[in-house]
């Protein structure tokens, strides 16, 4: 049968609502970090209750779906192509919150046939939702202000000798610390940095939220021109994905040049604002920024 992907969004958004309100009520003991891979990358008790909560409450709605979230899941555990998958972050932002930084959310997708077909976003601290589903557009919310569709604010970008010029640009470190993947960070990092066209024009700047999928929301809003990150998962990114291609911008390959239509769990993605001027070509320069530092 179809999927009612509008009221899947609507009650998503119910659930991220509720599993936002008990990120606020954690207390200080629940915010103890235990570190995963390394110290890097950590998990509260809080993540894991949300995550619990959150699992519970889409399997008593949806009980023939799948369910892909950061802290349950299994070592390598795939998304199945045929049977719609909850892919859940209960906290993307750890470290922000247990820093007190607020930029901090509960991001839930569904994913359906390989792709992101409804995304819910929601930072309880601003108490700020964005949504999306598959044909439906696209739109945030802020406290009680009324909803506005994606894209917002950005007018059309338009880079001058060189669509890079002037953009700003997301990035993120990721966990690891050595290995290929930070190899590629810091080539990348260096690059951008760098990123000098005719008359020594720059990137604007780089930025860094800590939430993967925040930023991919804001690359929507094209409050960010791009994000980059080569080390995510699928849960950090499923949500945002249908909200920003809902809003007309794309997520590509962030490390292979020529891919244009990476599987949710790449690991290595260039999302790219709407209402960019020469979207393609954009994606086309960024590849070409990669040069050697590109590893396959
Ligand atoms: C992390 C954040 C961070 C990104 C990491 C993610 P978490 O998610 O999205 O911005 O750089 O790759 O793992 O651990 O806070 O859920």
């Amino acid at each position: 049968a179809e999927l009612d992907l509008a009221g899947i969004r609507t009650f998503i958004i119910e659930v991220a609502k509720e599993a936002g309100r008990m990120i606020l009520q954690a207390s200080q003991s629940q915010l103890k970090t235990t570190a995963k891979t390394n110290s890097t990358d950590v998990v509260t008790e809080t993540d894991k209750e949300v995550e619990a909560f959150i699992s519970q409450r889409l399997h008593e709605k949806y009980p023939s779906f799948d369910f892909l979230g950061e802290e349950s899941h299994m070592a390598g555990q795939k998304i199945r192509d045929d049977v719609p998958t909850f892919v859940v972050d209960p906290i993307d932002g750890t470290s922000n919150l247990v820093h007190h930084l607020p930029d901090v959310c509960v991001s839930i997708g569904l994913v359906s046939g390989g792709r992101s077909v409804v995304g819910v976003v929601y930072n309880p601290f601003d108490d700020e939702l964005w949504a999306g589903y598959h044909g439906g557009g696209s739109f945030t919310q802020k406290r009680s202000e009324p909803a506005q569709s994606l894209p917002l604010y950005a007018p059309p970008f338009e880079g001058n000798g060189g669509i890079l010029t002037g953009a700003c640009i997301g990035v993120d470190w990721g966990s690891d610390r050595e290995g290929p993947e930070f190899e590629l960070n810091l080539k990348v990092f260096t690059s951008l940095a760098r990123t000098q066209r005719t008359g020594g024009k720059f990137v604007n700047s780089l930025r860094c939220v800590g939430s993967a999928a925040l930023a991919i929301c804001r690359t929507a809003a094209g409050q960010q021109d791009m994000f980059w990150e080569c080390g995510c998962w699928a849960w950090d990114v499923a949500a945002a994905w249908c909200i920003l291609s809902e809003a007309g911008g794309v997520i590509v390959d962030g490390g292979l040049p020529g891919n244009w239509d990476p599987p949710i769990d790449n690991r290595r993605y260039l999302a790219v604002r709407p209402a960019v001027t020469g979207q393609k070509e954009a994606v086309e320069e960024f590849w070409s920024t990669l040069g050697e530092s590109r590893s396959e």
